[in-house]
């Protein structure tokens, strides 16, 4: 096997029309805006409607990174959808994806790693790509977490979006893929856990009567984890790069919370500008975070040739990571 570059050569991303604002979630739960505002720095979330699942969200974000380019579905080797909302426990939705999508005998499998599912998705698809195994590969995060979402515990239904975005990573004489720092710990499950449904706690009637089918997360114990593992792994990853926190142009980190963001990017010295932030628009979307946020901030032409970017994720398992890319235009 030959051993080549990757860049990412086009992104995209998408998000469904209905918006959920904090306003709105005042009216249904003992919250308010001031208090969602300080605590999250989220204002709004996009809410995907009843007809929608997962592959619906992620196929659109794919059609849009493809209309930047010349390249059809066929085009693509290989599918990745990074999800912990999929539209079924099994086919995995990058099967759907890719069907839908009109490239059927393409490769497809998907990445469950909660919200570090980009992070991971983005190494291994990388990887792939440079080891000569595949051209080109879509890697989409996409999530409806409003669907697995308690609506009436204000602790977490108060954070959570849905969203879509995509990157096309194709071979390329230069490497823009600089080094990857993952990491996980699951020792404690339940810091951060839909608990039922799986093999473990069938959905059966006393479960769903301890709403145990949503999303549970003892939220003090994951921020502190957070801001931990987002340093460190950023740190990492910049060694295994060669690279000082000085070289840094970009950061663009997961959006669970602006104050995590904030103690990230301080640790880093990175200035406000040089941080990608668009929580207020979307709230937590997951897998999907990192796209989105990366997808807006080229889209904006922020982004340019050569500039030196740390992608920073952490979520359920626990799970982390961090990769350094240079992108190129
Ligand atoms: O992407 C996956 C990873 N997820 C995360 O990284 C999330 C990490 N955690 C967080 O972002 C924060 O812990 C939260 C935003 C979830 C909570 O913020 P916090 O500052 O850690 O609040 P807390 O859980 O310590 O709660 C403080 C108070 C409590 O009241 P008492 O016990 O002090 O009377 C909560 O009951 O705030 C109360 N509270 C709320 N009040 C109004 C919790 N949720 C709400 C709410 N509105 N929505």
């Amino acid at each position: 096997m030959s051993q080549t570059g990757v860049r990412i050569a086009a992104v995209g991303h998408y998000a469904p029309e209905g918006i959920l604002t904090n306003e709105d979630l005042e009216k249904v739960l003992d919250t308010s805006d001031e208090w969602i505002t300080t605590r999250t720095g989220m204002k709004r979330r996009h809410v995907s409607s009843e007809k929608q699942a997962t592959s619906d969200l992620a196929i659109a974000a794919a059609r849009i990174a493809l209309a930047k380019t010349s390249l059809t579905p066929a085009d693509i080797d290989c599918y990745v959808v990074a999800t912990v909302t999929p539209d079924y426990p099994f086919p995995a939705t990058a099967c759907i994806v890719a069907a839908q999508l009109g490239a059927s005998d393409k490769a497809a499998f998907d990445i469950e790693i909660a919200c570090s599912g980009f992070i991971y998705g983005l190494t291994v698809a990388s990887s792939l790509i440079r080891s000569g195994i595949y051209k080109r590969i879509m890697l989409i995060g996409a999530e409806t977490l409003t669907k697995i979402v308690d609506r009436t515990d204000r602790s977490t239904a108060i954070l959570f979006g849905d969203g879509a975005g995509a990157v096309i990573l194709e071979a390329a004489q230069s490497d823009c893929f600089l080094s990857s720092e993952l990491g996980s710990d699951g020792s404690r499950p339940e810091l951060l856990r839909v608990t039922a449904g799986g093999t473990r706690y069938p959905l059966t009637p006393a479960a769903y009567e301890a709403r145990d089918q949503f999303i549970h997360m003892e939220g003090r114990e994951v921020f502190k984890f957070a801001v931990t593992k987002m340093i460190s792994a950023t740190d990492v990853a910049l060694q295994k790069a060669q690279l000082q926190k000085t070289d840094l142009d970009w950061l663009i980190p997961h959006q669970a919370n602006k104050r995590i963001i904030d103690a990230a990017a301080k640790y880093l010295d990175m200035p406000e500008e040089k941080v990608i932030v668009n929580i207020h628009e979307y709230g937590n979307t997951s897998a999907a975070s990192i796209p989105i946020a990366l997808s807006e901030a080229v889209e904006s032409g922020r982004i340019k040739s050569g500039d030196i970017i740390v992608f920073v994720g952490f979520g359920g398992g626990l799970s982390w990571g961090a990769v350094t890319w240079r992108w190129a235009a």
